[in-house]
């Protein structure tokens, strides 16, 4: 069986001890000695344990980013490199993203300043922070209980998109695509890691039980919070021509393992619908490690994406040695949790048509308790097409946290085909809402609650689209007060 080998601060790593479920924060901490990278929750929720990435299939070309490590399985790093807040700089000579964090008396406990330091450490070396929400975006994976916001912006702010001439910005510009491949066993444990489609298949054949795991950012959880040993898990993040945003005739293939921080990157702006999603998914750690097919595959019926690519006409494209199928997103979910994947079976990637020529109004809408790095409570993709007069000729309303699945409100949408696009038609419809969904109370939300805003995204959705078909997300800034630079 392989050894584990990847680049720790500079330094080559051959690890052969470690069982495969380790996460690399435990190992820095207790193997390393790297105590900078802090433990906070252990769930990718507060940033504490964020380390530096290098990604050589970035979109926009190799970039450092910054990830959850409490969330990274050691194999998950095979091949690459990671940079920890111990190797930025000293406090002779700080790297800008600490200088600006002491400048700015961003840090007073400090337990939360390593990771915010490796977040500011990303934007350092960005090229497309040219929005404030971009900012707010890259930082908001990053709790701090006693310093306060502000000066933690400032700090990143001053220093983002400032891409020094040092040597992470030399070793992204030298990085080669990395060959992940790997068969690790200790402990009881194995990992594996196909880089073909032929390897992935015949490990899928040979080891039914296994687990696929993509970015771990879903997976990981059982082992930290549920303390689960994962006996078996087969990787697809290596595999070759899963990952990337490629233009294909009459639309887009979105690979199953791209994460979601490529797609916001490539689609945006394209497709307001994905990029208002995407602002607030997660935090940037976990769009830099999530995938869309692991946000699809958990099949959760409050999982973000579902609603905005059903909404959207997208369809599902299941890969297997026997080739590829493609069903409608919608039919991808048949269960609670459950998809339509058969045995050997992965999710490949997603085929999201080009809706541009069409009379068509789409929006999506994330209501959550927090508007950062939470997750949803209802969500929903809307999109409708109108004729020259003026009325629904399709009509697309699917909705997250209202039903065991991501689902379509045929009743509701039924109500509209026909009708002409105007409030008392909108208002009808959101009252058939009642007849699609019976939705669950839980802490998230009460069912009276849930169907409620169910109604109130409907029509919030035909007043915002009344004037501009495809809304952009509007910029409301996370401070409480806005201060003017001068
Ligand atoms: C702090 C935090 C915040 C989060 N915020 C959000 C949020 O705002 N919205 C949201 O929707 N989710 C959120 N999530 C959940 C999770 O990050 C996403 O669902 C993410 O997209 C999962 O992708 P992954 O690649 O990490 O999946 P993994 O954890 O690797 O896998 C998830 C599941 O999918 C299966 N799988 C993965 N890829 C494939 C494939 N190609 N074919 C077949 N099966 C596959 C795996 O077997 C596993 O069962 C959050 C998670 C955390 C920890
Ligand atoms: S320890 Fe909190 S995000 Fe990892
Ligand atoms: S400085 Fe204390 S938690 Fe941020």
């Amino acid at each position: 069986m392989d050894e584990l080998r990847f680049t720790l601060n500079g330094q080559p790593i051959a690890e052969a001890e470690a069982p495969p479920n380790t996460t690399l924060l435990n190992y820095l901490r207790q193997r390393r000695g790297l105590t900078g990278t802090k433990e906070g929750c252990a769930e990718g929720d507060c940033g504490a344990c964020t380390v530096a990435v290098l990604d050589p299939d970035a979109a926009g070309g190799p970039a450092w980013r910054a990830v959850n490590s409490c969330l990274l399985l050691l194999p998950m790093l095979q091949g690459k490199q990671v940079v920890t807040v111990e190797a930025l700089g000293s406090s002779g000579e700080p790297h800008p993203a600490q200088a600006s964090m002491a400048k700015h008396l961003g840090s007073q406990c400090g337990y939360c300043t390593p990771g915010i330091v490796m977040s500011i450490f990303e934007a350092c070396y960005r090229r497309d922070l040219d929005a404030p929400w971009k900012l707010d975006d890259q930082l908001c994976g990053n709790l701090c209980r006693c310093t306060g916001y502000r000066p933690i912006r400032e700090a990143a702010e001053a220093v983002a998109g400032s891409c020094p001439v040092d040597r992470f910005q030399g070793e992204a510009a030298e990085a080669t695509p990395v060959d992940m491949a790997l068969a690790y066993a200790r402990g009881g444990q194995r990992h594996m890691n196909p880089t073909t489609p032929e390897a992935l298949w015949a490990l899928l054949e040979a080891h039914p039980e296994a687990r696929l795991v993509a970015g771990g950012t879903d997976l990981s959880l059982e082992i930290t919070k549920q303390f689960k040993t994962l006996p078996l898990l087969i990787s697809v993040e290596g595999v070759a021509g899963l990952r990337g945003v490629t233009a294909v005739e009459g639309g887009w293939r979105l690979g199953a393992t791209t994460p979601l921080a490529d797609i916001e990157a490539a689609l945006g702006e394209a497709i307001p619908t994905l990029g208002r999603m995407l602002r607030f998914f997660g935090a940037r750690q976990i769009k830099n490690r999530g995938t869309l097919g692991g946000n699809l595959c958990t099949a959760s019926p409050i999982g973000d994406m579902p609603p905005a690519l059903i909404s959207l006409r997208a369809e599902a494209i299941l890969g297997s040695r026997q080739g590829e199928r493609r069903v409608p997103l919608e039919d991808f979910f048949v269960a609670y949790r459950k998809t339509a994947l058969a045995p050997g079976e992965i999710l490949s990637g997603v085929f999201v048509p080009e809706l541009a020529g069409l009379n068509l109004r789409a929006a999506a809408y994330k209501v959550s308790k927090r508007q950062e790095l939470d997750i949803s409570t209802v969500s929903a993709g809307l999109a409708v097409e109108l004729d020259d007069a003026g009325r629904v000729v399709d009509a697309r309303l699917a909705f997250g946290g209202m039903a065991a699945t991501p689902k379509r409100a045929a009743s509701a949408e039924a109500a509209l085909l026909g009708q002409p696009w105007t409030r008392e038609a909108v208002e009808a419809a959101a009252q058939r809402l009642d007849a699609d969904f019976a939705p669950l109370s839980d802490h998230r939300g009460s069912a009276w609650y849930r169907a409620t805003v169910a109604r109130n995204l409907l029509l919030g959705f035909y007043l915002e689209t009344e004037r501009t078909p495809r809304p952009h997300l509007p910029y409301r800034p996370t401070a409480t007060v806005q201060i003017p630079t001068p």
